[in-house]
């Protein structure tokens, strides 16, 4: 039975990284994965995990199972971190939460609470958006219908065409916004936009749900999180998927919550029932080593201080990134790159056709995808003229 299954094509992104790693050429750049590099080209320990994971392996006494939910710190941690430490929602017990695999784990837990609530819910999602959203919220059954999002034109936001389309979005229907750093494009809603998209949940009564896997990555953890703490403000209830994969660097840890605001708090304990429900019905237990360190970080401030001073300094170099990319390829290609400096997070699309994308590939081994998406923490100071100078070239 099972020698009818054929095999199917490596993943694209993890293809394409596998590509760069296999390619001799001593030049090449690999722009690819959505990881944090530092200047060596290496995705970093912090110092904050690494003294927690010391702590951590003095004193564990057992590798018995998880709670279904989660490690309590973390979970307290986390709703501080992603909703504020002053937040009402909070104050008034209307949150509840459950840990999960990675940021993925809590999306796919989030689609099985929608499933669960409403079976014919769609779920809008964004033009363009990250690929695997499709696979992992569909999987639970879930339909979809997109938005209008990114104008390559402008490399901006449209959010007039984004307003046009969710006006069709109703109660019952779902809107997945991502919190910042939007993967693929970098554009970001202004929090008068996120102000708009508020009201339009309110009004038009659909559940927004923020995928929000890059907090602290754009302008800093507080201002990242502007946008779905509005969202949070003045709409009832709220799915949020939250991830320590990018922010702490925990990602082949599987650490991420899912986060349910609710109208009350009997509500918000009945949603973590159903998750858990969901949860035993796809992988039972969290994983457990991520969250034991991220829950110990949030909870200590002296971890805390030196994990977000390592964070902030990771933030400011990519938004350095940004600006000493955005003139490399000015002075290189004679054209307007001003937009790169603009958008948020390790996501660009540089502009250019598949084609373009493919020779830089074949003739320069550098690698992006084939919608010209770049990874900017892929840049450092040894590869940034050698990449400015081969996209001119093919311009
Ligand atoms: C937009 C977006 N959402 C969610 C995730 C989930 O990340 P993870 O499951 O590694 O925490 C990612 C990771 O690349 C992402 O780019």
């Amino acid at each position: 039975m099972l020698d009818k299954l054929e095999r199917l094509p490596a993943d694209t992104i993890l293809g394409l990284a596998a590509a760069c790693r296999a390619d001799p050429n001593p030049d090449k750049v690999d722009l690819t994965l959505g990881v944090y590099m530092d200047e060596q080209g290496l995705c970093p320990v912090f110092d904050a995990v690494r003294q927690a994971q010391q702590a951590l392996v003095a004193e564990e006494r057992t590798k018995v199972y998880m709670p279904p939910a989660g490690d309590e710190m973390f979970n307290l941690g986390m709703q501080r971190l992603v909703l504020g430490n002053d937040s009402p929602a909070l104050r008034d017990k209307r949150v509840g939460s459950v840990q999960a695999p990675g940021g993925c784990g809590a999306l796919r837990i989030g689609a099985e609470i929608i499933r669960a609530a409403a079976p014919d819910a769609r779920v809008w999602v964004s033009d363009p958006t990250w690929p695997v959203h499709f696979p992992l919220l569909g999987s639970s059954g879930l339909k979809f219908e997109t938005y209008r999002y990114y104008d390559p034109v402008s490399h901006g936001v449209d959010f007039d065409a984004m307003v046009t389309d969710l006006e069709q979005a109703r109660e019952g229907d779902v809107v997945l916004l991502h919190g910042c750093c939007h993967n693929p494009c970098g554009a970001d809603l202004a929090i008068e936009q996120w102000g708009v998209i508020a009201a339009m949940a309110q009004r038009q009564g659909f559940l927004p749900f923020v995928d929000f896997a890059y907090q602290g990555l754009g302008d800093g953890l507080e201002e990242d999180a502007a946008g779905l703490r509005l969202i949070v403000e003045r709409v009832p209830e709220v799915i949020i998927a939250a991830s320590c994969s990018k922010n702490m660097g925990l990602y082949r840890e599987r650490t991420g919550i899912a986060l349910f605001v609710c109208r009350d708090e009997a509500n918000a304990q009945a949603l973590v029932s159903q998750a858990l429900v969901a949860a035993r019905r796809i992988y039972s237990m969290p994983p457990a080593h991520g969250a034991l360190l991220a829950g110990r970080i949030l909870a200590s401030d002296t971890l805390s201080a030196s994990w977000r001073s390592e964070l902030d300094a990771m933030c400011r170099r990519i938004n350095g990134l940004r600006t000493a990319l955005r003139h490399k390829l000015e002075e290189k290609s004679g054209r307007d790159f001003g937009f790169i400096e603009r958008e948020k997070g390790m996501f660009s699309f540089l502009g250019l056709s598949p084609e373009q994308a493919l020779r830089l590939r074949s003739e320069r081994s550098v690698y992006m995808l084939d919608s010209s998406r770049i990874n900017v923490a892929g840049v450092n100071a040894r590869n940034i003229d050698y990449l400015a100078q081969a996209v001119a070239s093919v311009l």
